[in-house]
């Protein structure tokens, strides 16, 4: 079946792009064929004047490259032929004797973006749905179909560094502005308007790909001068570093692509393709690329193997505590249109976690993200209370209260005596067993765990924990309804700290026994921004609460022994009061607003080696820290406490902010080689007994000589049994 249809009507051609069986249009290497054969005939058809690109799908004109098919290349030559192939078409695309006018609606990405570019003209709907992106920096790649030639000459060279580095979602409106697109207009017209638009450039009543918008003086200048534009890549350059530390390759190889265009037209290709086939072959990209599909398979799994259970639909949620965590898990829940009964102790404490829902859905209007509207009808649909009214009827209950089971065995049995039958509760917990929640409950296959990270609106991932009780429909339920609130969900095992916060352990852990052993906290916290993390950890230790952690460090000994203990810096921290940023105290100094200043060098008082500080090897740091989590999340996976090597690598990824570019703790393991890290391990053991003992399952892997982040699920929850 064709992706492509021409339907001619009084000499204007509409060509429909929608692809069979697909719920996106992407640019295989099938339908780029079809592109050309159907620019043959639009050459050779005189009874056609003009044409228009239009998508079939509701709301999606093109999403870009099919990204499976980078897989197939195992050479820098193939990935550059691919990008000549991509510069072929749309040269012809440019250059065809009839005029071709985008007419985009809903997403337009990558390849999208590049075709539109090289129409005669674009029109966007004005719909929140229309938003135009190049997002492939994200994939370790840069637009190489011409993107980086195209883009500066339509909406000049600063607008479309930001494009093209960034990757960010440029939304109808915005894109006018900026020169992306000629026209908006609504979407009920949009394919009229296109047609006439074509007819108009046939009759030569208007020009072929006119300037869009009139830039300004500062921004021409700068163009179009060559002192003018090396300060621009100066900038640009240096912001690049400055923000990848280095680590991606590919916004700095975008930056000579766009470059070479201005040197020489040809040679700007030329360049643009040498650099894509060379990006597309490096290490950064591999990993990036397999997060994406890695998430996209997340997307497509009930949490429950072949188990065939139907989730159920989660109409009206309960919420157990309004504090940081019940408010932030409404507030998501009513923008995605279900109806939230929000409970705490008082009516004051009631009151904030709605004002605080507010807050968040006011930021969205003020960024254009919703309208006032939309604002006013999502508030209508949380209500709170401060007794258990409007609980009889509520699909699923997910409790936030205090990190105590005793509140917690009392909330459940309070919520049960209500619920009805079908309902589900949920615990946000962070630390406690479910199974130990669970026990207070009268009916112990509907307790599971979802265990929401903070700030809730922002933090993309759902651990959902499940007990060897949890009836098969509950996880299915909660997993569904975790993608409908838009998180990436992976299914875990109930063990203390479960997946993520266990992994965490051991690498906050070796950050504070770095310190401990001498090395100065703004140096620790480097060295781990420097490996590709997005804060350091003696950072997040203050922005998580010193308290919590302490708690929490508790728990890990009480489950693990010595191998968990928290450093003794960290401990006497703890034990002095503070509280970290919250409280405008911790490893770092803190102004009255909470905004952080340099190390707070009393801390160092509470170090067994006091104030002198030692130069320590950064990789050494790197190693103790990410050697402990991955050593820890091969033990998750030999426990079966994670699914596969991929959950824990989403997981760490999503939840922690492992470099995305090494791919998650697994794929890292491979990379670094299991061997190499056996032989560290126990190089490390030697000096720190106890805290570096190589895992069985990576000692087995190592022996065997095979990847660790291939390994078969451990375990399934169907089984309900570890492997
Ligand atoms: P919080 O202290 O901000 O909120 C707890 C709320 O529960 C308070 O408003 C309190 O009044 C309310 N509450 C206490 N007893 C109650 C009862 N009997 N009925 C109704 N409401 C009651 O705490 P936060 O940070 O929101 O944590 C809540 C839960 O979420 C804890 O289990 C915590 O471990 C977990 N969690 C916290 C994360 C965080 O980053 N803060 C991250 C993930 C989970």
């Amino acid at each position: 079946m064709p992706a492509l249809s021409l339907h001619v009507s009084d000499s204007i051609a509409t060509i429909t792009f929608d692809m069979p069986e697909a719920s996106l249009n992407t640019f295989s290497r099938a339908v780029q064929e079809e592109f050309v054969a159907l620019f043959d005939r639009l050459e050779r058809d005189d009874s056609i004047a003009g044409a228009v690109l239009i998508s079939g799908k509701a709301d999606n004109f093109i999403a870009g490259a099919d990204i499976e098919e980078f897989l197939t290349w195992s050479t820098p030559q193939q990935a550059e032929q691919a990008s000549r192939t991509g510069h072929a078409m749309l040269e012809r695309l440019e250059r065809l004797r009839v005029p071709v006018v985008a007419a985009i609606h809903g997403s337009c990405l990558g390849g999208g973006v590049e075709a539109a570019l090289a129409c005669a003209y674009r029109i966007a709907t004005d719909h929140p749905r229309t938003v135009l992106a190049l997002p492939e920096v994200q994939l370790g790649l840069f637009p190489g179909a011409g993107g980086t030639q195209r883009l500066p000459r339509t909406i000049g060279l600063q607008a479309a560094l930001d494009m093209i580095l960034t990757g960010k979602n440029i939304r109808a409106r915005k894109a006018m502005q900026i020169g992306l697109v000629h026209e908006l207009v609504h979407p009920a017209i949009l394919h009229r308007i296109a047609v006439q638009r074509a007819r108009e450039i046939a009759d030569r009543v208007r020009a072929r790909n006119p300037r869009a918008r009139r830039r300004d003086a500062k921004a021409l200048l700068l163009d179009d001068n060559p002192v003018g534009r090396a300060l621009v890549f100066r900038q640009a350059r240096e912001q690049v570093l400055k923000k990848t530390r280095g680590n991606y390759p590919a916004p700095l190889a975008a930056l000579e692509a766009v470059a070479a265009g201005f040197q020489d037209r040809d040679h700007g290709y030329r360049v643009e393709a040498r650099l894509f086939g060379e990006m597309a072959m490096t290490a950064e990209s591999r990993e990036l690329i397999g997060i994406f599909f890695a998430s996209t398979a997340l997307k497509k799994d009930s949490g429950v193997g072949e188990e065939l259970v139907s989730p159920r639909a989660v109409h009206k949620l309960g919420i157990l505590g309004a504090g940081f965590m019940g408010a932030g898990i409404a507030t998501v829940a009513v923008q995605r249109g279900t109806i939230v009964r929000l409970k705490d102790a008082d009516l004051a404490r009631v009151g904030k976690g709605l004002a605080s829902i507010r807050e968040v859905l006011r930021a969205g209007v003020t960024r254009r993200r919703i309208t006032r509207q939309q604002m006013d009808d999502q508030l209508l649909l949380a209500g709170g209370t401060v007794d258990y009214s409007g609980f009889g009827n509520v699909d699923l209950v997910i409790e936030a209260v205090f990190e105590d089971l005793h509140v917690k065995h009392k909330v459940l049995r309070e919520v049960e005596a209500v619920l009805p039958p079908h309902a589900i509760f949920a615990s946000n917990t962070s630390t406690i067993p479910i199974t130990r929640i669970a026990e207070a409950s009268e009916r112990p296959e509907r307790v599971v765990g979802m265990h929401f990270f903070s700030p809730v609106h922002k933090m993309p991932l759902l651990e959902v924990i499940v007990t060897r009780e949890t009836a098969p429909e509950v996880t299915a339920t909660v997993v569904a309804y975790g993608k409908q609130l838009g998180k990436t969900v992976i299914v875990v095992q109930d063990a203390p700290g479960f997946y993520v916060n266990r992994i965490l352990a051991p690498y906050l852990n070796e950050a504070g026994r770095l310190i401990d052993g001498g090395a100065a906290i703004d140096a620790v916290d480097r060295a781990m921004l420097d490996f590709g993390f997005p804060v350091g950890p003696i950072t997040l230790l203050d922005e998580v609460g010193l308290d919590i952690a302490g708690k929490s460090g508790a728990i890990f000994v009480e489950a693990f022994g010595d191998r968990l203990a928290p450093s003794s810096t960290l401990r006497r921290v703890v034990e002095s009061g503070r509280l970290g940023r919250k409280g405008r105290q911790g490893f770092y100094l803190y102004d009255g607003k909470g905004k952080r200043g340099g190390v707070d060098a009393s801390v160092y008082g509470f170090t067994p080696s006091g104030a002198n500080r030692v130069e320590m090897d950064a990789t050494e740091m790197q190693e103790r820290c990410v050697l402990s989590m991955a050593n820890e999340a091969v033990r998750c996976l030999e426990e079966g406490i994670v699914r596969s090597a991929r959950d824990g690598d989403i997981g760490a990824v999503f939840g922690i902010g492992f470099p995305p570019f090494r791919g998650g703790p697994f794929r890292f393991l491979d990379a670094y080689g299991a061997a190499r890290a056996v032989d560290r391990l126990e190089e490390l053991n030697s000096r720190f007994s106890g805290r570096f003992v190589p895992a069985d399952l990576l000692l087995h892997l190592a022996r065997k000589g095979r990847a660790v982040s291939r390994r078969p699920n451990g375990w399934s929850v169907t089984q309900r049994t570890p492997a």
